[in-house]
């Protein structure tokens, strides 16, 4: 058996598979669309599938489209190990946020096979459904379901912009499967991701050891005025919702500096009715979003934005509904697989410190249900969500080979 300091993945095999998976869905400035459940999320999904099963997997999929490729282990009834992360984009998303996850997973069975090493548990690879909440909110849908925060129905339900469902969604590109969702043991899950943000670069640091994940909420503003004709209403007798809309827009952003520097405060999108340049506008729709690592800050984040909702509302003649459509809070995460993932950054001989999660992730559900931890690695100018996201070979070498150490770690190494 080789000694586990000589274990490591291909690091040129990982990089290639994750320029090939970026094909599907490239865009013109070198970034992936690959929305979840379009036709290209298919597409890469399918890719992931041959891939796994040539490196001998099974592949099972559950009722919300979760894959789970399982590396058997020597002992099939202990709980598996799972890595992974999720395939889905941004609009104008890059290649690496999500996509580095799972293939790094792929790539320590890869790995695996080729050393020819055994495990006690089973390996599970686990392509996570929906994990942007971008097309479909709220974000780590069918992650969410997986540990309970969200029942089927509610997910399946889930609608775009456009009015389909993500269960319509899923029964076209035939990925709906047979399985139920989570309510089964797993013994630990590691989630390897980049930063998406500066500090790691900056401070020249390999590995990010992600203790936590702030907590977040998102919410939908319906606000309410009245058409009416640009030229011939004066100024004092309008209703205008995009100025409504304009005045949410910079209060959010003003309740977000307010909790500097851990607080975020984000409006994404703004729609506007009917959309003609001579009315003024009756109707607007908003969303806004706050992160931040402590729930009392967001709860007041949460009641300044309902007390600045009431002083337009008023102001402006405006009927304003806000919804919260999801909320979470700060999440730990458990010391025993932060001790794997340190341990293993260690033997790699790679810098490293602990960091807070800015982004959400699909193992801040998983923490719900098993032992959970996230690795890190660094992005070019913390840039993410963004087709100019990018990372250097070297970065994603790394982080695959924390993974595998630390996901050796929990299944056992049989040896003899
Ligand atoms: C997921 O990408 C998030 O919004 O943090
Ligand atoms: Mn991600
Ligand atoms: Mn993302």
């Amino acid at each position: 058996m080789p000694q586990s300091s000589n274990l490591a993945i291909d690091g040129a095999r990982l990089w290639d598979s994750l320029m090939e998976m970026a094909k599907i869905g490239a865009t013109p400035k070198g970034g992936c669309n690959r929305q979840a459940l379009t036709d290209l999320d298919r597409q890469g999904r399918d890719l992931f599938a041959t891939w796994c099963k040539a490196a001998g997997c099974t592949i099972k999929i559950d009722k919300i489209g979760n894959m789970f490729a399982r590396r058997e282990g020597t002992d099939p009834n202990l709980p598996p190990v799972m890595a992974g992360s999720h395939l889905d984009t941004q609009p104008t998303g890059g290649k690496f946020d999500g996509v580095l996850g799972v293939l790094a997973a792929l790539e320590v069975v890869r790995a695996l096979n080729d050393m020819d090493l055994k495990t006690r548990h089973p390996i599970e690879i686990a392509m996570w459904t929906n994990e942007e909440g971008s097309r479909f909110a709220p974000s780590m849908t069918a992650s969410g379901v997986f540990a309970g925060a969200f029942t089927l129905d509610f997910a399946r339900a889930i609608r775009d912009f456009d009015g389909k469902s993500i269960g319509e969604e899923l029964d076209r590109i035939g990925y709906a499967g047979p399985e139920p969702v989570g309510g089964r043991p797993i013994h630990a899950f590691f989630e390897l991701h980049i930063e998406q943000g500066p500090i790691l670069e900056e401070d020249g640091t390999d590995i990010g050891i992600v203790t936590a994940a702030q907590g977040q909420r998102w919410y939908e503003i319906n606000i309410t005025g009245q058409d009416s004709h640009a030229g011939s209403t004066p100024m004092e007798r309008r209703k205008d919702a995009l100025l409504g809309a304009a005045r949410l827009i910079d209060g959010v952003n003003r309740i977000g500096r307010m909790m500097m520097p851990e607080g975020r405060a984000t409006c994404g999108v703004i729609t506007v009715a009917p959309a003609s340049r001579n009315v003024i506008p009756g109707a607007a729709f908003l969303t806004a979003e706050f992160r931040h690592p402590d729930e009392r800050s967001l709860s007041s984040m949460d009641k300044n934005l309902a007390n600045l909702a009431a002083d337009v509302a008023r102001e402006l003649g405006l009927g304003i509904e806000i919804k919260q459509i999801t909320q979470f809070p700060a999440q730990p995460f458990d010391q025993g697989c932060l001790d794997a993932i340190r341990a293993a950054a260690k033997k790699n001989g790679l810098s490293y410190h602990d960091i807070i999660s800015g982004a959400g992730h699909d193992a801040v559900y998983m923490a719900r249900v098993c032992p959970s931890a996230m690795i890190f690695i660094p992005c070019v100018g913390g840039i993410s969500h963004n087709e100019a996201e990018d990372c250097k070979p070297q970065w994603v070498t790394n982080g695959a080979n924390v993974l595998l150490h630390a996901v050796l770690e929990k299944a056992e190494v049989v040896t003899g």
